[in-house]
């Protein structure tokens, strides 16, 4: 890897601080507690954690959150919470991990976070009866604000002078504002994993919070998103909700937006699959000896792959009543198919999520009991998380249902053609960031239109041979256009731009 000095496009190393950071909610480690009060320490994947990999071992600090009780002991153990210093293992760059007082973090994160921004940017409410900006939203609000300010305060102090920040996602949307109130010599980029909603939707949020969320990601130097579509409808809100001017070059260059006396440039960065982290991880022989079990189960039969954590934007509910459709619409298929779906725990402290788990246990229940033969299992699914399994399950899949309400990107849409052994066809949801990217070679589907995806399925498993494996390796090599190290070095670059 090359040292920080010598590339270009990061900023030289300063004095007395980190000339790269990274600002997350999630970090790049975990850690339980054990039966004899030790503390174990696990390393997360991700986008984020192979892009920052680029850099190689720099001066990068990661500022995250403590998320559970391990890794609150582990922050307040560690010098600041600078978990390096206490001799962890945080693979390459250091990490500070913040302990948030819990009841501020459980408002901030489950309150604010993910039940109020991330419903509104994938329109996920059921607006008869949600929201309720009522005195509890304020107090999560308050939250939010105290915990986005911990972030600001963490990064004004660990960044050396002109450093690069790059804050991650909509947990901390007022952070870029708050950071260069504290520090006025930082570059500092904003990057949103998620759909952005346009602005009839986005208006649902109370005035001030909506200027506030705007005004909080203005402050950064240059915001980026997954695609442009959620790039322009952060443009219309700025532009609805604050009278922002925006300017959109004709070149398709980033957008400028220009608000309080500021302009902050937007711009797109596709995350794309790391195919070759997942191409060797794949073979390796915990995936060889669950991708055995699997062909077992499923035997000469076509397969039917989705992998998701069980959010609501997944739309895995219905799903499942497509495949049920299909199964009821095309007997022809009955004892030659096996759908294998793989819903991973998320969000666990939200009823909401729990509610929909049950839901999802509920329909593959009803779907093995309308169409199970004693030797054939139509449906089979797990709701532990285990990831090689799931790159067993890519591998097998002859096709992959992707039909999310709306999604930033979606990463298992790129990885399955990625990882699949025979090339696989993708039926994609057309409200799916990477549908951007993929459209052209895969079935596209309406993700509410349970009846059209089903015939969707239909006319997947029937793709002839040749079709597939030549839209397979398209969708591939569009998927792994941008990996996860140079979307990150790209964004490093433009920052500085
Ligand atoms: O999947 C999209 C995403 O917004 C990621 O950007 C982000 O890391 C993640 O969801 C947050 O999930 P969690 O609540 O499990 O940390």
């Amino acid at each position: 890897m090359a040292e920080t000095a010598a590339r270009p496009d990061l900023p030289a190393p300063a004095r007395g601080g980190a000339p790269v950071l990274v600002a997350s909610n999630r970090g790049p480690v975990s850690f339980t507690v054990g039966d004899d009060g030790g503390l174990s320490l696990k390393r997360g994947g991700g986008g984020l954690v192979s892009g920052l990999s680029a850099i190689g071992d720099t001066d990068a600090v990661w500022v995250c959150a403590a998320l559970t009780e391990g890794d609150r002991t582990a922050a307040r153990q560690a010098p600041s919470g600078r978990l390096d210093r206490a001799g962890h293992d945080t693979g390459g760059q250091s990490v500070r991990m913040l302990d948030i007082d819990p009841g501020t973090f459980a408002r901030a994160y489950n309150g604010i976070a993910n039940s109020t921004l991330w419903f509104v940017h994938h329109l996920l409410y059921n607006t008869p009866v949600a929201p309720d900006f009522d005195e509890r939203f304020r107090k999560e609000w308050a939250s939010y604000e105290t915990y986005n300010a911990a972030f600001a305060d963490a990064l004004a102090e660990e960044a050396a002078e002109g450093a690069a920040v790059l804050v991650q996602d909509y947990h901390l949307t007022l952070v870029p504002g708050l950071l260069r109130e504290r520090r006025p010599d930082l570059r500092i980029g904003h990057f949103s994993h998620t759909p952005w909603a346009p602005p009839d939707y986005y208006r649902m949020l109370p005035d001030d919070v909506a200027r506030e969320v705007l005004t909080g990601i203005l402050g950064a130097d240059r915001a980026a998103f997954l695609t442009r579509r959620w790039a322009d409808a952060f443009a219309d809100c700025c532009e609805d909700v604050l009278g922002a001017r925006v300017e959109r070059p004709a070149d398709g260059g980033d957008l400028r937006i220009v608000h309080g006396g500021r302009t902050t440039r937007i711009g797109v960065h596709g995350l794309g699959a790391d195919a070759d982290f997942l191409r060797e991880r794949a073979h390796r022989p915990d995936v060889d000896s669950r991708l055995a079990t699997l062909r077992e189960a499923v035997g000469d039969r076509r397969v039917v792959v989705r992998v998701d954590r069980t959010e609501l934007s997944k739309n895995i509910v219905r799903g499942l009543l497509a495949y049920r459709h299909l199964l009821r619409t095309r007997p022809e298929w009955h004892d030659r198919v096996v759908h294998v779906a793989f819903a991973y725990p998320s969000r666990h402290d939200l009823p909401e999520y729990r509610e929909y788990t049950a839901a999802v246990q509920r329909i593959a229940r009803e779907v093995n009991d309308e169409f199970g033969t004693e030797g054939w299992q139509p449906l089979i699914l797990h709701v532990e998380d285990d990831f090689p399994r799931s790159l067993a399950a890519y591998r097998l899949a002859d096709v992959a249902l992707v039909n999310p309400i709306r999604d930033g990107m979606n990463l298992v849409a790129k990885e399955i053609p990625v990882v699949s052994d025979q090339g696989c066809a993708l039926v994609l949801s057309r409200e799916a960031g990477a549908h951007a990217e993929l459209g052209e070679d895969a079935v596209t589907v309406n993700p509410y239109d349970v009846v059209a995806t089903a015939e969707a399925l239909h006319r997947a498993l029937s793709m002839p041979a040749s079709e597939r494996t030549d839209r397979s390796k398209r969708l591939a090599a569009a998927a792994t256009a941008l990996p996860p190290q140079q979307w990150f070095l790209d964004q490093l670059a433009a920052l500085r731009g």
